[in-house]
């Protein structure tokens, strides 16, 4: 359609949904197109009314909270199929997705499956998984109640940490998901999950213990439990950290 024949008032509302949309895009990870803060500027140039009676967005984009995307738990899931987007396709018996309370206030990020996940295609259900139940059993709730997932969906080989291309080809899954879910806090168990989450090289050691924001959402980095497991003595340091947790969800203790 060239663009004479296009009405100025709908012309502008594509333009600006179309900046919102790849700005979006580029926040969920998206790569390849041009989304950068230049163009994104360039577009909203271009949408500016040509005539006073077109009414302009109340708010700049940065004043904009997340918008929600409007994306449900199961169209994430569907969208992400019987995926081949990286290497640790090839080794896995089940996608590990996620499970839990789609309105949970509360949601917890692993590292990725291990080999009980694996088997079972269920998120922290081995030593770990045990390990973080009696967690939230102590946080007086249950797994029902929260949302669980992890950084990657399939297991990687032996239980190696997971590479950077292979976090980067599922992490617009977990951003989805978070988006999808909007909790109140997230908690990052370890250092996968807070790096990944909070988009920085920053040590677990450093990074845990405080929240940090998230669009809006706060996220609690803790001690893995598989780490707790091999270090019983930081147990501690993870109670305290769920205590403020606790305090932000107004759970008494
Ligand atoms: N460790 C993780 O990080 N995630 C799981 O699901 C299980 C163990
Ligand atoms: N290293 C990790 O990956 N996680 C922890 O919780 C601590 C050290």
């Amino acid at each position: 359609m060239p663009l004479e024949s296009l009405d100025a008032s709908d012309f502008t509302e594509t333009l600006l949904a179309l900046r919102n949309h790849l700005e979006q895009m580029a926040r969920w990870g998206c790569r390849g197109f041009d989304c950068s803060p230049a163009s994104l500027a360039l577009l909203q140039e271009w949408s500016r009314p040509p005539a006073e009676n077109v009414k302009a967005p109340a708010h700049s984009p940065k004043e904009t909270p997340l918008p929600s995307t409007g994306e449900t738990l199961e169209d994430i899931r569907s969208d992400l199929g019987e995926c081949r987007r990286c290497g640790l396709s090839a080794g896995r018996t089940h996608i590990v997705f996620g499970e839990g309370s789609p309105d949970a206030e509360l949601v917890f990020v692993g590292e990725g499956p291990g080999f009980e996940e694996d088997r079972s295609g269920r998120p922290f259900v081995g030593p770990a998984g045990e390990l973080l139940a009696r967690i939230i059993e102590a946080m007086k709730l249950t797994r029902e109640k929260v949302y669980i997932c992890n950084v990657v969906k399939c297991r990687p080989p032996e239980n190696r940490n997971p590479e950077p291309a292979e976090i980067q080809a599922c992490r617009p899954f977990l951003q989805r998901q978070v988006a999808a879910l909007r909790p109140k806090v997230i908690c990052a168990l370890g250092t996968f999950a807070a790096q990944t989450l909070l988009d920085t090289p920053q040590a677990i050691s450093a990074l845990r213990g405080h929240f940090h924001d998230l669009n809006g959402i706060k996220v609690m980095p803790t001690f893995h439990p598989s780490y707790l497991l091999r270090h019983p003595e930081y147990k501690r340091e993870v109670w305290a950290d769920m205590k403020k947790v606790m305090a932000l969800l107004r759970i008494p203790l």
